[in-house]
């Protein structure tokens, strides 16, 4: 019996933690008191619909249950949502705006050993029943006002607009196939994914190509204003350049910054969004926008917009440290691509003598002092720089389709270049039989999405190493692995039966690090474009 642990994802707060919570939580919510919001709870379940519906979240991420009478139950993923189904079922005769507030738990599952939080609490606020520039100068600068207050400077917000990307996929024509795989590569920064999938679409996709990269401060407005001319496109942009001069005669400027390239997972937003970064975290610690239409979809049709701040993040972010003076913290993979990394760093400028007699070191500083480089296992690469404690990172791409992407992916530094294939006993059929094939891996994930993707129901055996043995020893009837040379498959009788995806070296970068140290991960950038190493 499991009863002196708690699940993974949660905590227990004692005594100072507890204090230091309330304080921040009571700085928020007076904010919000003063701007004239009223509190709303609602239930800690709801019906899973309310969620799974507007295809809002991932309904893995989703706590079900099933209650009594055999209905499918959820604990609260999201306080947008079921304020949405409040507003449209018992406040629809309410005067218009209505300004509602809430401080609750949201829960969402996640991967295990993953180290997110499972239960999250959020202060936010809803402004419902105005859609005008008024409005959103309102609630951004309510959600800088609250943050300044409650927990000083060290903070950007950055804006973007919702249906930029809608708009420029339909100007460029692009197939709704594409256009989800484009979705989530711009999501992840993926420069050369985005160049690579619009390649065929020629000159009419340069639009689209350009958009990941319009991030920084109000002169990427300007930027976006030389490239995007059609009515829509233009609308938005003035649109940002508007609410900025709002924000400035606030006084609130320096906090903004602005991704034309933000594209939200919650798909409800549908005007301007926006999400909160300080230092010493590396995930957004605030999160919002306008939803025009989520009301409308319990039956009540009225605009909104609104915010929520993360507590936890706050509460657990490493010591706050000048940006200015901080140097950029490097995760590399040891092994396979350690030589040509350091090989890379060496001919873009940025040499490390003391890498050169290493002994059991494992953190090294550049000659210059301004990088800091750690060498790790190519998983923990991602783990590091997911969290934050790594700004960037130099992983293989299997390692990155194996373990997910919370992370820009910014470039294809073009060296360690393999690819995953699926590979077996020479002149075997794979295909041949009725029996489910069994397939021996080190990458079950990126197994399980092959066959996913042909229809076909294997059984995975992870292996960890020489994972060439199995189909030998005829454990399994075939494997997914990486072939460089394919000395090793020909040496052991193998053979290559198809090309799973093309692998190599890339550079990714933490989120939060990307919007906060723009400048200095420009400039590696920079050195980088002219130490190619082959
Ligand atoms: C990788 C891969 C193959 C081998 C392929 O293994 O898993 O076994 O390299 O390289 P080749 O095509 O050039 O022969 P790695 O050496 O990383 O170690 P592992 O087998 O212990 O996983």
């Amino acid at each position: 019996m499991k009863i002196k642990n708690i699940p993974a994802g949660s905590r227990d707060l004692i005594f100072d933690k507890c204090i230091e919570k309330n304080t921040l939580i009571e700085s928020i919510i007076k904010n919000f008191k003063d701007r004239g919001y009223s509190e709303i709870i609602t239930p800690y379940l709801e019906y899973a619909d309310v969620f799974s519906q507007n295809k809002a979240f991932d309904t893995n991420t989703l706590y079900k249950m099933i209650d009594t009478s055999n209905s499918t139950i959820s604990l609260r993923a999201d306080s947008t949502t079921p304020i949405a189904r409040v507003v449209a079922t018992r406040l629809n005769k309410e005067k218009l705006p209505l300004k509602l507030y809430y401080n609750q738990s949201v829960f969402r599952a996640s991967n295990i050993h993953k180290g997110k939080l499972a239960q999250i609490t959020q202060c936010g606020t809803e402004l419902i029943g105005q859609s005008s520039i008024a409005a959103d100068t309102d609630i951004i600068s309510l959600a800088i006002e609250t943050l300044s207050k409650a927990i000083g400077d060290d903070f950007k917000i950055e804006i973007g607009f919702a249906s930029l990307f809608n708009i420029l996929v339909k100007e460029c024509n692009i197939s709704s196939e594409d256009e989800s795989i484009v979705r989530s590569l711009i999501e992840n920064k993926n420069f050369t994914g985005v160049r690579d999938v619009l390649e065929k679409y020629g000159e009419k996709a340069t639009k689209l190509i350009k958009l990941p990269e319009l991030f920084g401060d109000i002169t990427v407005l300007d930027t976006a204003l030389s490239i995007y001319t059609s009515f829509e496109t233009i609308s938005v942009i003035n649109y940002l350049k508007e609410l900025y001069a709002n924000l400035k005669a606030k006084k609130l400027d320096k906090y903004v910054v602005f991704d034309l390239g933000l594209v939200q997972k919650i798909e409800y937003y549908t005007g301007i969004i926006f999400s909160g970064y300080i230092s010493g975290k590396g995930e957004s610690i605030l999160s919002g926008g306008r939803y025009d239409s989520l009301i409308g979809k319990f039956g009540y049709d009225v605009p909104a917009c609104g915010f929520a701040i993360n507590i936890e993040p706050i509460l657990d972010r490493k010591a706050v440290v000048n940006i200015k003076d901080k140097p950029l913290r490097i995760a590399v993979t040891k092994g396979r691509l350690e030589k040509k990394t350091l090989e890379l760093l060496e001919n873009s400028g940025i040499p490390i003598d003391s890498l050169k007699d290493k002994g059991r070191k494992l953190i090294f500083t550049s000659n210059d002092g301004k990088y800091e480089l750690l060498l790790a296992k190519a998983s923990d690469v991602i783990t590091y720089v997911e969290h934050g404690v790594c700004d960037l990172g130099i992983v293989g791409k299997d390692t990155i389709l194996e373990n997910g992407s919370s992370f820009y992916e910014i470039k294809d530094l073009g060296f360690g270049r393999c690819k995953f294939a699926l590979a077996g006993k020479k002149g075997d059929n794979f295909y041949e039989g009725y029996d489910k094939k069994i397939i021996a891996t080190k990458y079950p994930n990126v197994t399980k999405d092959f066959f996913d993707k042909k229809g076909i129901d294997v059984e995975i055996i992870k292996i960890e190493g020489s994972v060439e043995l199995a189909p030998i020893l005829e454990l399994s009837n075939a494997i997914v692995d990486i072939v460089e040379t394919g000395n090793t498959l020909y040496e052991n009788g193998l053979e290559v039966y198809e090309d799973v995806a093309e692998v190599s070296a890339r550079l990714i970068a933490n989120v939060a690090s990307m919007k906060l140290m723009k400048k200095q991960i420009s400039n590696l950038l920079f050195s980088i474009q002219d130490g190619k190493v082959n």
